[in-house]
């Protein structure tokens, strides 16, 4: 069994939670798809934790734009990426820690297959950036869900919405819920799986997300956390709004 992760997004109480619930579901390997910074301060902690705890991590929109500059973004996405860029960024003088947590983000691939397995963060079209939506799905977007049915082996993976879900070549949205955690895939088919975000979730459910795969089934988790702790921090570190702490009491 595999506890695949994403959208930690600095988010250490969040990551905490799950990482201590995965301890109790007996996985062997956890994965991340990337977004382990941004929108939340504590950013080397959660790397740190990452780089530790998982098997690969994948590069997200909001890692690259640490390491190059905040492209498309919203603006308090983008004081969060400056908030994390001027805390992490090495000078002439920095210890090797803080080097290595650069190299790290700098380092992350944008993808990864496995057999048929496709892992990315956001969409096999654009790894980094490109949304695979509901509303894709809603509003009849069949060529690009085509598009990217084509371009996948078999199963794909991605974080990147915040919002967990699996979508089938018969384009229809499956969304779990309290009653209905669990999936299961038929190995003959294709399917888009959302893994959902730990840091951020935007379901209307503040409880951090993440998926574990066993065999044909998948189980998403909801792990509580205490997101005031989370959202008093962020209040304190100053340059970050408070919008992006107040979201995450109402999981939006
Ligand atoms: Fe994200």
């Amino acid at each position: 069994m595999r506890a695949i992760i994403s959208d930690v997004h600095s988010n250490i109480e969040a990551l905490h939670a799950v990482m201590a619930d995965i301890a109790t579901q007996g996985a062997e390997e956890i994965l991340c798809l990337g977004d382990v910074v941004g929108y939340g301060a504590d950013v080397e902690e959660c790397i740190d934790l990452i780089e530790k705890m998982t098997r690969f991590c994948l590069s997200g929109n909001h890692d690259f734009a640490v390491i190059t500059l905040p492209d498309r973004f919203n603006p308090l996405a983008v004081e969060a990426i400056n908030y994390t860029k001027h805390l992490m960024k090495p000078s002439a003088l920095s210890l090797g820690r803080k080097r290595a947590r650069w190299h790290f983000l700098e380092g992350l691939p944008t993808r990864q297959q496995e057999g048929d397995v496709l892992y990315v963060h956001g969409s096999p079209r654009d790894d980094r950036n490109e949304y695979i939506l509901e509303s894709d799905i809603v509003f009849g977007n069949v060529e690009k869900i085509s598009q990217v049915f084509d371009m996948i082996p078999r199963l794909l993976f991605v974080g990147h919405t915040h919002v967990p879900g699996v979508i089938g070549t018969d384009m229809t949205f499956w969304h779990p819920d309290d009653n209905q955690s669990a999936y299961t895939l038929d190995p003959q088919k294709r399917y888009i799986v959302n893994v959902g975000s730990v840091g951020q979730p935007r379901d209307g459910d503040n409880r951090s997300c993440y998926l574990l795969v066993d065999g044909t089934r998948i189980i998403y988790r909801r792990v509580p956390y205490d997101y005031r702790q989370t959202m008093a921090k962020m209040a304190r570190v100053g340059p970050i709004s408070r919008d992006s702490a107040d979201r995450l009491e109402y999981g939006r």
